[in-house]
C-alpha cells in the first residue's frame, strides 16, 4: 500500500481587508471585545463582483498545482470542502473542474463545515493508498460574508469569519518517513442545532420541534425550503450559540490530537507544528496550554484572515510552509472543531 504526500500547497485570500473599526460602521461591537474574546484583528471579504467560493478555490488550486510540479490536467481526482458553496446544488467541485479545464475527472464535494479539510483531505489519503489515484486536488473554500447577518442582531457571529481558500495537491510516495500518517475523524449530532444554519432547508420544523430552537417561529419557518418569513426574520443566517461551542470544542481539541500522536506511537514533545483549525484564537491559546505545548509548536492566522471554516486548515498550513515553519521531516498535526459537531485530525511526516 501506498502513502500519500502533500506534494503542493497553495493559498487564496481576497484583497479586501476588513477591519474590526470597519465593522462598528454596521453593527454595535468594539476592536476591543472582538480581539478580547477571538484575537481577530481584520479578516478579508471577497470582491462583490465575479468572486465565489469557487474562483477563490481555483486561485488556490492553480498555486498548488504548479508547486507539486504538475498541470490542471493530471489531477484525476477533486475533493471540495466548503459550507458556502456558489450554488445550492451542483457543488462546486464541479465548478472547478470547469474553471479550471480539467479532465471529466470525479468531484466530490464535502460537508464537513470547519472539519472539511481534515474529511476531504482523509477521503484523498485513502484514495491514493489503495492505488486509484495518483493526483488528487483537495481545497477548502468560504465566501462567508456574502451569509452573514452584519446587523447587532448578528455580530455574535458575522464578526468572527472571513473569506478564502486553501488547497493541497495529494500524490503517492514511496518514502517510510513521509506523508499523511494517519487521519481521525468523528462526529456527534447531539448539538447538531447549535451551530447550524436551517435555512433553506428540508427540516419541515421537525427537527426544530424535537430540539426546540431557540427563536423559531415553528409555524411559519419549515412549511417551504425558502419563505417569505425566513427572510422577513432573518432565519436565513448562520445561528450559532457560542459559549456551548466553546466548551465542546476545548474538550474535543486536545482528544482528537492526542489520538492522532497515540495512534502512531508519538507524543507532544515529537510535535514540529500544530494546525488548529482557526476558530477562535483563545480556544487554539487553551489547546496549547492544556497539551502543554511550547508557543513555536502551534501556528495561529486568525488575527489577519478570522474563521474560514473550510479553509482555514490549508490557508494556515501554506503560510507556515511559506515562511519555513514547516521542513521536511517536520511532524505536522492538523486539527479541526466544528457545527456538526464534527472534529478530526491528520498527522503527517512532510
Ligand atoms: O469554527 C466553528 C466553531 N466555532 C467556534 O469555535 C466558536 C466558539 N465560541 C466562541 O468563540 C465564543 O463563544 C464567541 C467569540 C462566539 C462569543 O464569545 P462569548 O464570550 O461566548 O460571548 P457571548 O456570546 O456569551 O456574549 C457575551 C456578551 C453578550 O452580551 P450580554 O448578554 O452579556 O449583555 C453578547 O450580546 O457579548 C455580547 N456580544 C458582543 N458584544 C460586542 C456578542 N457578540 C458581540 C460583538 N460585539 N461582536
Amino acid at each position: 500500500m501506498f502513502k500519500s504526500k502533500i506534494a503542493g500547497i497553495g493559498k487564496y485570500v481576497p484583497k479586501n481587508v476588513f477591519t474590526n473599526n470597519d465593522l462598528m460602521k454596521y453593527m454595535d461591537t468594539t476592536d476591543e471585545w472582538i480581539q478580547e474574546r477571538t484575537g481577530i484583528k481584520e479578516r478579508r471579504y471577497g470582491d462583490r463582483t465575479g468572486e465565489t467560493t469557487t474562483t477563490m478555490g481555483v486561485a488556490a488550486a492553480k498555486i498548488a498545482i504548479e508547486r507539486a510540479g504538475i498541470t490542471p490536467q493530471d489531477i484525476d481526482f477533486i475533493v471540495f470542502a466548503t459550507l458556502s458553496p456558489d450554488y445550492y446544488f451542483p457543488g462546486c467541485g464541479v465548478l472547478l473542474q470547469r474553471a479550471m479545464q480539467m479532465k471529466d475527472v470525479g468531484a466530490l464535494d464535502v460537508r464537513n463545515q470547519c472539519s472539511g479539510f481534515v474529511y476531504a483531505l482523509s477521503v484523498a489519503d485513502q484514495f491514493i493508498k489503495s492505488g486509484m489515484y495518483k493526483n488528487i486536488l483537495v481545497v477548502g473554500a468560504e465566501k462567508h460574508s456574502f451569509g452573514l447577518d452584519f446587523s447587532t442582531r448578528g455580530r455574535n457571529v458575522s464578526v468572527i469569519f472571513g473569506d478564502g481558500a486553501g488547497a493541497a495537491v495529494l500524490q503517492p510516495t514511496e518514502k517510510e518517513n513521509q506523508g499523511i500518517l494517519s487521519t481521525h475523524l468523528h462526529s456527534d449530532g447531539t448539538h447538531a442545532e447549535i451551530l447550524a444554519m436551517y435555512n433553506p432547508g428540508t427540516h419541515a420544523n421537525h427537527w426544530v420541534k424535537e430540539n426546540k430552537l431557540a427563536d423559531f417561529d415553528e409555524a411559519e419557518m419549515g412549511e417551504m425550503f425558502f419563505s417569505h418569513a425566513m427572510l422577513d426574520k432573518a432565519q436565513v443566517f448562520p445561528f450559532m450559540d457560542g459559549q456551548s461551542v466553546f466548551k465542546v470544542a476545548v474538550e474535543k481539541f486536545p482528544q482528537v490530537i492526542k489520538e492522532s500522536l497515540e495512534a502512531n506511537q508519538l507524543t507532544t514533545a515529537d510535535l514540529s507544528l500544530l494546525i488548529p483549525h482557526q476558530a477562535n484564537l483563545r480556544i487554539a491559546q487553551f489547546v496549547q496550554k492544556k497539551l502543554q505545548l511550547r508557543e513555536d509548536q502551534v501556528f495561529n492566522n486568525i488575527q489577519k484572515y478570522g474563521n474560514t471554516t473550510a479553509a482555514s486548515i490549508p490557508i494556515a498550513l501554506c503560510e507556515a510552509w511559506e515562511e519555513g515553519k514547516v521542513k521536511e521531516g517536520d511532524l505536522v498535526c492538523l486539527a479541526a472543531f466544528g457545527s456538526g459537531f464534527t472534529w478530526a485530525s491528520a498527522l503527517l511526516r512532510w
